[in-house]
């Protein structure tokens, strides 16, 4: 789909207004198919740029391109009529500048059809977010483990215990008061989540954080089993499509071996059937 607003789609102003009302749910996607798949059940679907590491396998989210954002950004939107589509910004394109982050969120939307855009960190990103929210891009922050930021964390690790509670808590009231129509926290303790979505106004969308967070996201190919190099603890998997998928290649490799694909029902006779009268 091109830039035009989905008219049915919900808005970052619906996704705000679901604090407090009930769970909001939503999932990752980076093609069409499985955009298809999600958009009756999802609130929101989030282009996130853990698409490098789960269809690109690359090793983090680092080497993530705007280019390759708005090539997955477009395949979702087309396959989206209700859930609003949120689209992560990758790392490099917001942190230097307000500016920088506006010309590069912009041609997301433009290019993509997305609702708002993501970004990640707290209180060092509140004046970016609030410079984006004041031109019209809704913004969804991201606090917690920040994997944009894996070497400067030391590793992919859990956020927010003991005295880092109090910072992580900053991060997420700096994004809300900035603007952000809602935060994903990931990563911190159950009790520190409960806190925060206590604290802020916004809904906070948890991965790896809580029940009681006003909703949650994961990453789908964690959820389904098509991604198994590696399980973080906060992933349950529903299905195990991988497995799955495998089989069946390996089913097909076989009669193709034994000459048992195609059958005849999958070939095409030299003459058409006489036709019934
Ligand atoms: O990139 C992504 O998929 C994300 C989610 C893990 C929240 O940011």
């Amino acid at each position: 789909m091109s830039a035009t607003a989905r008219k049915t789609a919900l808005t970052a102003g619906d996704i705000r207004a679901l604090k407090g009302q009930r769970p909001i749910v939503s999932l990752t996607a980076y093609t069409t198919p499985m955009a298809r798949l999600m958009d009756p059940h999802c609130d929101f679907v989030l282009v996130g740029d853990s698409v490098g590491m789960v269809l690109h396998g690359l090793p983090s989210t680092l080497g993530v391109t705007l280019d390759m954002m708005v090539l997955h950004g477009a395949a979702v939107a087309r396959g989206l009529s209700k859930a609003m589509m949120v689209i992560d910004m990758p790392f490099g394109t917001y942190e230097e500048s307000p500016a920088q982050a506006f010309s590069n969120a912009a041609r997301l939307m433009a290019e993509t059809g997305a609702a708002a855009v993501k970004l990640e960190g707290g209180v060092e990103m509140a004046e970016t977010i609030r410079f984006l929210v004041g031109r019209g891009i809704p913004v969804m922050a991201h606090v917690g483990l920040t994997p944009q930021s894996v070497h400067a964390l030391g590793g992919y690790k859990v956020q927010g215990r003991n005295e880092a509670a109090a910072p992580l808590i900053a991060d997420a009231r700096a994004v809300s008061e900035a603007g952000a129509f809602a935060v994903v926290l990931e990563k911190v303790p159950a009790t520190l989540a409960d806190q925060v979505t206590e604290i802020v106004p916004i809904p906070t969308i948890g991965i790896g954080a809580s029940a009681g967070c006003d909703g949650q996201v994961l990453v789908v190919d964690d959820m389904l089993g098509f991604f198994t190099a590696f399980k973080p603890k906060f992933v349950k998997r529903y299905a195990d499509l991988g497995a799955a998928a495998e089989a069946a290649i390996a089913d097909y490799a076989a009669e193709v071996r034994a000459r048992q694909f195609p059958a005849p029902e999958h070939t095409f006779a030299d003459t058409l059937p006489p036709k019934a009268d």
